[in-house]
């Protein structure tokens, strides 16, 4: 591993995708991405703002790329782009994802709502894995895939039928294609955070500051938050050289999370 300025580059060279790379989860990876020597290109569909954090990370070593996960022919695009640009592809960190406006309990399924939110949490993730699969394999790259699941993955919800539904999926997903996809060397995981302030989980500051204290009350590790940048460092672990020999893992990354909140102390707004 190459070395700046006595830190070690984990991802020195390594050319990723970045699917919901604008804001949040995504943006604070590709900073990071970015700072242990990857080249990065965000996929989003917030033009303006994908831009200008592409912009802040430079042009040498970040790209942004306009792509709705939940069009395949997109993805297709922007996967295209990237060995186009870069020659190859060795890591797809697929998690652009949304939540519906309404609660979603299973007596008021909103299921036009339940088919946008699966178009993109749960097909749009499939479409990313299997397209950055196929790119890994062309190429014989033993690439790392790494899909943001959620602690709604593997466990039942009070409200949000829709979001723990498609996030079960990713999981089901991870797990196969991780099965599938060993014997090329292409590594597939996942990380599964629990609430973490982002725009698709911010509500009033004193909502979301009682729904911190609910979640630090529920996990094991007390005296400290789920922030962008701590699920960006496990997120920098399963795509580095230092998890060579994981793959199929969904690794939560929520202080040992207990159990999810119940809807009378909480909406899950922020899963
Ligand atoms: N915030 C949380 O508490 C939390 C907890 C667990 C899991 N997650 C998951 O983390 C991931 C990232 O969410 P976040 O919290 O950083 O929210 P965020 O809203 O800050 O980021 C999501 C990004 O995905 C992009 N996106 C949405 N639809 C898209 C589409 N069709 N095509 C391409 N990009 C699209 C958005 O523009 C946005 O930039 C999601 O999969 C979410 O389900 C979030």
């Amino acid at each position: 591993m190459a070395e700046v300025s006595g830190q070690t580059l984990k991802l020195d060279g390594k050319v990723s995708i970045i699917t919901g790379g604008a804001s949040g989860i995504g943006e604070a990876t590709a900073r990071l991405f970015v700072k242990h020597g990857a080249l990065v290109v965000i996929v989003d569909i917030q033009d303006e703002l994908g831009q200008k954090v592409a912009d802040s990370l430079g042009s040498d070593h970040c790209t942004y790329f306009h792509c709705d996960v939940a069009d395949e022919q997109q993805v297709i695009s922007a996967v295209n782009f990237t060995v186009g640009t870069y020659g190859r592809l060795d890591i797809m960190f697929s998690n652009a994802g949304i939540v519906s406006t309404s609660k979603q309990t299973v007596l008021d399924l909103d299921l036009t709502q339940f088919d946008r939110l699966y178009a993109i949490n749960a097909r749009g993730t499939a479409a990313c894995v299997k397209h950055a699969a196929r790119a890994m394999v062309e190429k014989h790259v033993r690439g790392s895939i790494i899909c943001t699941a959620s602690v709604a993955a593997s466990r039942g919800g009070s409200s949000r039928t829709d979001y723990v539904m498609a996030k079960h999926a990713v999981l089901g997903l991870v797990r196969s294609a991780s099965k599938q996809l060993g014997v090329h060397g292409i590594r597939v995981n996942c990380v599964s955070p629990s609430a973490v302030v982002t725009s698709l989980s911010k509500r009033s500051p004193e909502a979301t500051k009682k729904t911190m204290k609910l979640y630090e009350k529920l996990s094991s590790l007390k005296g400290i938050e789920l922030t962008v940048e701590r699920v960006a460092d496990a997120v920098l672990f399963l795509a580095s050289e230092g998890s060579s020999f994981i793959t199929g893992h969904d690794l939560p990354v929520d202080g040992g999370l207990t159990k999810l909140p119940d809807e009378d102390d909480l909406i899950m707004y922020n899963l």
